[in-house]
């Protein structure tokens, strides 16, 4: 990669406005078209290389692809069956839970991917903490998770976003039981003992139709406020 990602900015800026007007959630996909590995490897990429607090990454990318599981999916996720039936690519995206300054997540996160020195790790550890605390994460189990949960939502739009720039659609959904979906992804072992728990799920494919209605978004002037 070079220091500048880019060639010719005006370019750049033109397709990712066009991708950003391109991308809508897309209701239902052609089933008889798939993405490429390589495409679907690219948005994964973009998933990974994505910014979270702390640099914590309580995430993981489970890509339902088995029909069966999709079937079973379906009862729990009301939202999102359409999807579930038809779009090439379907991703759970799990948030990590208990990921506390001390956990040992955490610690062998800084260790072994991080690369952070052995003996700034106790330093290090005292940072979180204060920010953890100072941040009311730390209040209970349900704030430090969420903590988890929005960090992925960064990760999905910038699969989303990289999606549009190749033409690939779409649609991010939030509409499942949690808990019910949590315990059929424990049942089939995907959830590491409870380490995980579904955040948000995304479908990706080819729309069957375009869109019936324009994109409708508040105004600049509405949304900006310089001071
Ligand atoms: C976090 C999140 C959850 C969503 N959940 C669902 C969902 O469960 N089902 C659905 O059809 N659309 C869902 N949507 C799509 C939104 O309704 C859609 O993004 C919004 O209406 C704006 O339209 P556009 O994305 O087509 O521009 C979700 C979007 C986001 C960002």
């Amino acid at each position: 990669m070079s220091n500048q990602p880019f060639k010719d900015k005006e370019q750049v800026k033109e397709q990712v406005l066009n991708a950003m007007n391109f991308r809508h959630a897309t209701k239902e996909y052609d089933k008889n078209r798939k993405i490429s590995d390589e495409d679907f490897n690219y948005i994964l990429e973009a998933g990974r290389l994505s910014p979270s607090s702390l640099g914590s990454e309580p995430w993981k990318f489970l890509v339902i692809q088995d029909p069966t599981l999709r079937e079973k999916m379906m009862e729990v996720a009301p939202g999102a069956v359409e999807k579930l039936k038809a779009a090439s690519h379907f991703v759970v995206i799990l948030s990590r839970k208990g990921v506390r300054y001390d956990s040992e997540y955490i610690l062998n996160h800084m260790k072994t991917v991080q690369h952070f020195p052995e003996e700034i790790l106790d330093t290090i550890s005292e940072q979180y903490k204060y920010f953890q605390e100072g941040k009311n994460i730390l209040d209970n189990e349900r704030t430090l998770n969420d903590w988890s949960s929005k960090q992925t939502y960064i990760a999905l739009g910038n699969m989303l976003t990289a999606a549009a720039m190749i033409g690939i659609d779409s649609t991010p959904m939030e509409g499942f039981q949690a808990d019910k979906l949590d315990a059929l992804l424990e049942s089939e072992g995907l959830l590491e003992d409870g380490a995980y728990s579904a955040s948000v799920l995304a479908a990706f494919g080819y729309r069957k139709e375009d869109p019936n209605r324009p994109k409708t978004r508040n105004s600049i002037e509405n949304v900006v406020k310089w001071v």
